[in-house]
């Protein structure tokens, strides 16, 4: 929808809306951690279990629509992030492509793996292991969603030095929601060492900021269809730069990983192929829901949704400080992002995000390490959504939350934040 008037965008949300049943269900403001699914990809889902209830899903014609389908698949997740079809990987979530670049990449004792204070567990363990396996010197960047993007990139400038060879950090942080300077991280790293690799988490980005990574010049970038791109669970895809794929090696290795074999012991393993780094069955409904989910975003327009996600947050600060709570996502337009993340000293986030499910079927998060409440703004909420998230607020702070909000506060040890 480029070029699109705002009528246009406004009837687009309002389709969105009519087409996504939970939306009518729900106040739904958790794509971050799982977007709603439209009926149009749910229809291509189930399209695709017809065919192959009817067919088997071996015979000749479903084996050849399968294989189209992830040619498809490859190519629109290569535009969603501005690569080409070959240095797409198919994945099942942006966790496995992250490994696929931690678990490959020749990291060397006290070589330097750079990340931020701000990530999600699936940036920091993988850095962790990256210690503890090859006794990497890990670096932890702090960063406060107050951060200007250059003083952000004045932080990791600190830190990133000929020695780097990892810098793995999210597009935009789960946790503050604040957007990451990443190109500038980029030639920051290539200019300290060429042999710098930076690899960006894009859960929360991709589905919600337009994404160009041969412009950002990013060695690599895992994200996932189903958070902001409203996909199916368990499909992602991760980007390898063409001139980076090689020195990669596949952790987990399939045919896919070799060039040529036999049974006589003659081996060579395959280099160049992005596609070493995938092992053998995709499952065809996934696909099927990816490429549908693409489709739809890219109708929509990525600049529009940006756009549209970043208004709502907006609205979102200016409504929720009147209730009195503290905002903690950045108020600055250089770093505002569609996660809009709250704190309360007299309600614990988790009660407090179960209390507004419970009470009035608004589905959001609690973030733990910041005792706060988070909001994902995709395109389609409206503004009447985050007046009623006021409301509600407003009431717990003046009347407390329900008994059963009380007891989820405090979560069970051990439990993995999604
Ligand atoms: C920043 C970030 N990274 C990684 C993940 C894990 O995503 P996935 O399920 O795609 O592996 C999440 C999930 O919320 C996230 O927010």
């Amino acid at each position: 929808m480029t070029n699109s008037t705002t009528a246009d965008m406004t009837a687009r949300w309002a389709w969105l809306r009519e087409q996504t049943p939970a939306l009518r269900n729900r106040i739904y403001m958790n794509c971050g951690f799982q977007g709603p699914m439209s009926q149009p990809v749910a229809d291509a889902m189930h399209a695709w279990i017809d065919r192959e209830l009817s067919l088997g899903p071996t015979t000749r014609e479903v084996l050849e629509a399968r294989r189209q389908l992830a040619t498809r698949y490859r190519e629109l997740a290569a535009q969603l992030v501005g690569a080409d079809p070959d240095e797409i990987a198919i994945t099942e979530h942006t966790t496995r492509g992250i490994n696929v670049v931690t678990g490959g990449l020749n990291v060397e004792a006290d070589d330097g793996v750079v990340t931020s204070g701000i990530e999600h567990a699936s940036g920091m363990i993988p850095s962790y292991f990256l210690r503890e396996r090859r006794g990497a010197d890990m670096r932890i960047v702090p960063l406060s969603p107050e951060d200007s993007p250059g003083a952000m990139a004045e932080r990791f400038a600190g830190v990133i030095d000929a020695r780097t060879r990892l810098v793995l950090v999210s597009g935009v942080s789960y946790s503050t929601g604040q957007r990451l300077p990443i190109a500038e991280l980029v030639s920051l790293a290539h200019r300290a060492n060429p042999g710098a690799r930076v690899l960006i988490d894009g859960a929360q980005t991709a589905g919600h900021e337009p994404i160009d990574v041969h412009a950002s010049g990013v060695d690599a970038y895992a994200f996932p269809m189903h958070k902001w791109m409203c996909g199916p669970g368990g499909l992602g895809a991760l980007y390898i730069r063409r001139d980076r794929i090689a020195e990669i090696d596949p952790a987990a290795v399939s045919g896919h990983a070799a060039a040529a074999w036999d049974f006589a012991g003659e081996f060579t393993p395959e280099r160049e192929s992005i596609q070493k780094f995938e092992l053998t069955t995709v499952s065809g409904v996934l696909l099927a829901g990816g490429v549908a989910a693409i489709e739809q975003y890219l109708a929509s327009g990525p600049e529009a949704v940006w756009e549209r996600a970043r208004a709502l947050n907006r609205v979102a600060e200016q409504r929720l400080k009147r209730t009195g709570v503290t905002v903690i996502s950045p108020s600055s337009e250089a770093t505002r992002t569609g996660l809009f993340t709250f704190h309360t000293p007299s309600i614990p986030a988790a009660a407090l995000a179960y209390h507004l499910q419970q009470t009035a079927g608004i589905v959001c998060r609690g973030v733990r390490e910041l005792d706060a409440v988070r909001l994902s703004l995709n395109a389609y909420n409206t503004e009447d959504e985050i007046e009623r998230v006021a409301e509600v607020v407003e009431g717990a702070l003046r009347d407390g939350v329900t008994p059963e909000a009380q007891a989820v506060a405090q979560p069970a040890a051990g439990a993995v934040e999604p």
